[in-house]
């Protein structure tokens, strides 16, 4: 069975199964104790899958509780997370209680924030469900909320235990959240692997999408593996680890110009294109490797254009708004070359891109 350990450099060291059936080991990877064990999970994630890992927990003979929220970012909330904690609480939930955040990025994010706080904090395991969780979300120990102004605002590190990325699951999940988790993953190749890689990735691309078990796995875990490089590396994210924001800073605008009509993963194959090309007239890439991740974005099945409707200058005025909120001048993630990303001259992860190289960049798009 592919198993990717990652090793943060302040923390004790986890696993990641990636196998069709995994979930059938939770049970063994539950730390040992008496505590209850308690399963967050969306409400659409546990209808479908929930039953029978719960029914499995439940074999180690400890009381075991689910807490429930409505599937989708919207949950993502302060609100959402004190009634989980009251469900947790009230259920006995101790300091020898194990979390399990069974779902979607936006679960395992919840789920972990909760560990991270609940009796300041509890042991948590993270079982993700879709592709993106299981290649990113879940990998890393960065667990939280959003907040009005913005997503992800408040938060903690806590590593998981264990991740168990079932890949029987994904059976069930929508074609759109699939090809989200496939733009995550020509970030990972593009960041971290290489131009093999990313031919092999693309190349994947149809039997991943037909839920084809080898390829599936082998991808899964190569992607896998590079988040948790990057996670080893930096796990608190103060230098490398920026540079898995690649695509983000220009399709977080792309996503917010389309009043979140575009989904994450379109903006991000959008956003890493637009980036590509931004890098390149900079001077930071060279024209053939933007080139390449456009040519890589396409035969992903992933889009490479803005969509009717979202205009450069909206998207442009979105990503600023995005940057301002958070100090200073407009920085990205860029590619240096494919696999390698660029550097500033003080080996920042980040380069400030002026506003007239993203608008132009976002025009050769619209
Ligand atoms: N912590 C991190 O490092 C990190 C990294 C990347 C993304 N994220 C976060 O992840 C979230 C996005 O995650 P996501 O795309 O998984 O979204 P999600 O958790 O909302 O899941 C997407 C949808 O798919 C459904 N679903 C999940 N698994 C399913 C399955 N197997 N079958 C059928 N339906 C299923 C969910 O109910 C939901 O409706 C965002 O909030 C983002 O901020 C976190
Ligand atoms: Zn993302």
């Amino acid at each position: 069975m592919p198993s990717i350990t990652v090793a943060p450099q302040d923390g004790r060291s986890y696993e990641v199964l990636i196998e069709a059936g995994a979930l059938r080991r939770l049970p063994a990877l539950v730390p040992a104790g008496r505590g209850t064990i308690g399963i967050i999970a969306d409400d659409r994630v546990f209808g479908l899958h929930g039953v029978a890992v719960e029914a499995a927990l439940r074999g180690t003979g400890r009381p075991v509780i689910v807490a429930s929220f409505a599937a989708g970012e919207a949950s993502k909330t302060r609100e959402t997370k004190a009634g989980l904690e009251d469900a947790l609480l009230d259920a006995g939930l101790g300091r020898d209680g194990v979390v399990v955040g069974l779902g979607g990025g936006v679960a395992t994010d919840l789920a972990g924030f909760v560990a991270a706080t609940i009796l300041r904090g509890v042991a948590f395991i993270a079982a993700p469900t879709t592709l993106l969780a299981m290649v990113d979300a879940s990998i890393g120990g960065k667990t939280g909320v959003n907040h009005r102004l913005g997503k992800n605002l408040i938060g903690a590190f806590h590593q998981p235990r264990a991740v168990v990325a079932d890949l029987d699951v994904l059976a069930t999940l929508p074609a759109a959240e699939l090809d989200c988790g496939l733009a995550e993953m020509v970030k990972h190749v593009l960041v971290g692997g290489d131009e093999a890689g990313l031919d092999r990735l693309v190349a994947a691309a149809p039997a991943m999408r037909r839920l084809e078990l080898p390829a599936l796995a082998d991808e899964v875990a190569r992607s896998a593996s590079i988040k948790a490089r990057y996670v080893a590396l930096d796990a608190r994210e103060a230098g490398a680890r920026a540079a898995l924001n690649a695509g983000h800073t220009i399709g977080h605008g792309i996503e917010r110009a389309s009043g979140y009509g575009v989904s994450h993963g379109s903006a991000v194959a959008i956003g890493l294109v637009a980036e590509a090309l931004a890098a390149s007239r900079l001077g930071v890439l060279e024209e053939r490797d933007a080139r390449r991740v456009r040519e890589a974005v396409i035969a992903a099945g992933l889009p490479d254009r803005l969509p009717a409707g979202v205009s450069p200058a909206r998207v442009l005025e979105a990503t600023a708004f995005d940057k301002k909120r958070l100090g200073g001048e407009p920085r990205f993630s860029l590619l240096a070359a494919i696999g390698r990303p660029a550097r500033d001259a003080a080996g920042a992860f980040t380069i400030p891109v002026p506003p007239a190289i993203t608008l132009e960049a976002l025009e050769q798009l619209a």
